[in-house]
């Protein structure tokens, strides 16, 4: 609790220096204006909540810890609470990095997320259980016991859940073929939300996926509205609608007034249907950007600022949660890659821990955006 309190008169007084530093000049007022009050802080008083993805190894790295708990409200394991980790290999069950994360919330007074209980992509999923073939009730009963273990380990700290994550095929919008479904059809979807329901019943829960304003997302998003019906309709308890919010393909000058247009006419749709929104896993990927630095983080800010101006005039977004907060730990480094070696920049902070415009456009959009319940 003391580590909290300390945590919080440390966001107040390291606030100001934080652009200072970042920039290397004297700091303009209106910089030093934004930088007096922690993201977290500033989206707190429009009840949302800003945090970001962290990795079990990054605890070790008391500059990205500095950050987290200056700036964060939440986090949420980059890759600690999948199955790759947890069950890589059968009975073999390895919770000690979740536990180090949830531990480091705990302590931290930081709100935790759950990412994610059943990736729903075979690729995501490890050999051993794609090879694990399931008649209809074992894969139930799999499932059941899986998501008690793990999402009831972790509840009540955890207050959503990715229940499930990407399961709609980006170029067909059908249903990806795994191992569940295979057994269970699209059962498995939803009984996976009340398995869900069951162990973390204080949680929020969600469907995620990377569908996008970007060229030839159609499908991608038809096909999630499709899935996001028959949960509805199927009865499922799901609460919101993850949207990862990587612009993976097309770089950020290119989310025109007409991709703007369609991509709206989505959320309408979604937030027609009851469900609230959460902003997963943001970054934005600049590997057809040329390599001027200050050319990148302007229009890395500009989109920032747009996306997020649009993405947060919905009452109904809950969440901003960036997928990494430091631009060399991010996994766009390697996903995607530029043809230069020249670095990639698609997070907050750059590799040095200096705040980069994309923080300032997240300030800005945080405080024009409308208060929330
Ligand atoms: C990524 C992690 O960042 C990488 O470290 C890992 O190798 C692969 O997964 N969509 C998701 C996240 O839902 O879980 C992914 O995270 C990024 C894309």
């Amino acid at each position: 609790m003391l580590r909290g309190q300390d945590r919080r008169q440390a966001m107040m007084l390291l606030g100001g220096g934080l652009l200072a530093a970042g920039c290397g000049g004297v700091p303009s007022a209106r910089s030093e204006e934004a930088a007096a009050a922690s993201l977290h802080e500033l989206a707190a008083a429009k009840g949302l909540r800003f945090g970001t993805a962290m990795a079990a190894r990054q605890l070790d790295d008391p500059n990205y810890v500095e950050i987290v708990k200056r700036e964060c409200g939440a986090i949420v394991a980059e890759n600690e609470h999948k199955i790759y980790t947890i069950l890589a290999e059968e009975d073999e069950w390895n919770f000690g990095p979740a536990d180090a994360l949830a531990r480091f919330a705990e302590e931290e007074v930081l709100a935790m997320r759950g990412h994610t209980l059943i990736w729903s992509h075979p690729r995501w999923l490890p050999d051993w259980l794609n090879n694990t073939a399931f008649d209809a009730q074992g894969a139930e009963a799999w499932i059941d016991s899986y998501v008690a273990r793990v999402a009831g380990r972790y509840s009540p700290q955890v207050y959503s859940w990715d229940v499930i994550n990407e399961a709609v095929d980006d170029k067909t919008g059908e249903l990806r073929e795994t191992t569940f479904t295979r057994a269970m059809g699209f059962d498995a979807l939803t009984h996976s939300f009340h398995a869900a329901k069951e162990a973390a019943p204080g949680a929020t829960l969600a469907y995620n996926d990377y569908m996008s304003w970007e060229e030839g997302n159609e499908g991608h998003r038809t096909g999630v509205l499709r899935l996001l019906e028959r949960l509805k309709k199927d009865g499922a308890p799901i609460d919101a609608l993850g949207i990862q919010s990587h612009s993976n393909y097309n770089m950020p000058n290119e989310f025109t007034a007409e991709r703007q247009r369609a991509w709206r006419g989505f959320v309408d749709e979604v937030v027609g249907m009851g469900l609230d929104i959460y902003l997963t896993e943001f970054d934005v990927n600049d590997t057809r950007l040329g390599p001027d630095e200050a050319m990148r983080d302007r229009l890395i800010a500009d989109y920032t600022k747009d996306y997020l101006d649009m993405m947060l005039s919905y009452p109904q977004t809950k969440d901003l949660l960036a997928w990494g907060m430091v631009d060399k730990d991010s996994w766009l480094q390697t996903f995607l890659p530029r043809e230069d070696d020249v670095e990639k920049r698609p997070t907050v902070y750059d590799s040095d821990y200096q705040a980069k415009p994309m923080r300032e456009a997240i300030v800005a959009a945080l405080r024009a955006a409308p208060v929330r319940s």
